[in-house]
């Protein structure tokens, strides 16, 4: 394990694995909470340059997210009303909040071009990598 790469280059390191890894992640990236402004803020990401680097909560699946604490899959993206586009190519999604300590800190959040590919596999495989990562902000 190379201890020298910073946080965010390790946030990075896995959305480009995850990105690589499975044909469907095509955007991965986090988004970070900030508690005082009720607001996301885009973190390391892979993919398609996007707009939306903050989030008020509240708003889009992400912003819904950091309100309900709980797992959110789009099977298909033109069926929400509350959902912020970042690019036509996009037609599913899944949001995965990241809990430290108990407290939802942010989320992995990921794109896809492809109708409905997301399972309870993803669900449960994004919630590992999730606590996985939580040891980022712990340690
Ligand atoms: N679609 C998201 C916005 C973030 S982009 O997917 C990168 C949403 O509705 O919250």
């Amino acid at each position: 394990l190379n201890t020298t790469l910073s946080r965010d280059e390790k946030l990075l390191s896995i959305c480009q694995l995850l990105s690589d890894s499975i044909d469907y992640y095509n955007w991965v990236g986090f988004y970070f909470a900030n508690q005082k402004s009720k607001t996301l803020h885009l973190g390391p990401y892979v993919g398609a340059e996007t707009d939306h680097t903050v989030i008020p909560f509240g708003k889009g699946i992400c912003g819904q997210v950091a309100v309900s604490n709980e797992n959110f899959v789009v099977p298909d993206v033109s069926a929400q009303d509350n959902y912020i586009a970042c690019s036509f190519t996009v037609k599913s999604e899944i949001v995965v909040p990241l809990f430290v300590n108990g407290e939802n800190i942010g989320q992995i959040d990921i794109d896809s071009h492809v109708i409905d590919p997301f399972t309870e596999a993803d669900e449960k495989f994004l919630e590992f990598v999730n606590q996985e990562i939580a040891k980022l902000f712990t340690a």
